[in-house]
């Protein structure tokens, strides 16, 4: 695995004339949006970096853009790799690796999710404060590389409270509601039956998707400086659930994605 993060981050610097982003952004179903506020220097196609994996996806396109937010360098996947694609979780997590290789010690990821929490409203934007790993497995089982990352990884703050806070903060000063909440990780791609809703949220979950947990997880391997937001696309809610899609999940996503967006961007150009 080593030899194949460095040749792909080799390929990716050679490509970008050693642009150096200072942040690495992944962004989730229907959240794409953020990348028109971007000024794109590069353009990278997935199926043309060795080693990737490819977004079999609609709803996700498939590339890396390298460029500017907010005068700020950063890296942006534009789509990402799930467990129901197929792919396993070290497949899913290589981008992570390739980011942290290039130097990037920032992650921000986003996601479509369904809320289970009573109080959330359809459209909701949730910021992560902590996850479970709901996987069937985990990235960093098996042989430890230790220039990557400790044998048994402290996780008592996945998310950086730092960033969790200048979000709320900027989100107050554009009035821009949002609630903060835990984030269950499953394989997918059957969405929830009303008692795995329920389930979750009797196990301290406010929101369930099939991305993220183990991207953050390999990035806290890493030593990255995580923060991460869900729009709530569904409700999961007793009593309250109704049938969800995944042009659904799309359509709810596209129309909450400036505001999640601005919060993104503020961010970036507070902590970078
Ligand atoms: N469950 C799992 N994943 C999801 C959901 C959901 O309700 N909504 C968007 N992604």
């Amino acid at each position: 695995m080593l030899q194949q993060i460095q040749e792909t981050s080799r390929y990716i610097l050679e490509k970008t004339e050693h642009f150096i982003p200072g942040i690495g952004i992944i962004l989730g179903s229907g959240l794409g949006g953020l990348v028109k506020e971007i000024k794109v220097k590069y353009t990278l196609p997935y199926s043309e970096i060795p080693h990737f994996p490819q977004s079999t996806v609609h709803g996700h396109k498939g590339q890396l853009i390298l460029g500017y937010l907010s005068d700020k360098p950063v890296l942006a996947m534009q789509g990402r790799f799930h467990c129901y694609e197929g792919y396993d979780m070290k497949q899913i997590t290589f981008p992570v690796r390739v980011m942290k290789q290039i130097g990037i010690n920032k992650l921000i990821v986003s996601n479509a999710a369904g809320g289970m929490n009573p109080e959330f409203q359809l459209g909701e934007l949730m910021i992560i404060k902590d996850q479970i790993n709901f996987f069937p497995s985990n990235p960093l089982i098996g042989k430890n590389e230790d220039e990557l990352g400790p044998r048994f990884l402290d996780m008592s703050e996945t998310y950086f409270k730092e960033y969790i806070d200048i979000a709320k903060q900027i989100a107050e000063q554009n009035n821009i509601r949002v609630k903060e909440g835990v984030y269950l990780g499953v394989s997918g791609p059957c969405f929830e039956t009303p008692s795995e809703y329920r389930c979750f949220w009797r196990m301290g979950a406010d929101a369930v998707g099939m991305s993220t947990v183990p991207e953050v997880i390999v990035a806290r391997h890493g030593g990255m400086k995580v923060f991460g937001m869900s729009i709530i696309t569904d409700l999961g809610i007793e009593e309250r659930i109704e049938n969800v899609s995944h042009e659904e999940v799309l359509k709810v996503a596209a129309t909450q994605e400036p505001k999640m967006s601005l919060i993104v961007k503020e961010l970036v150009k507070r902590i970078l």
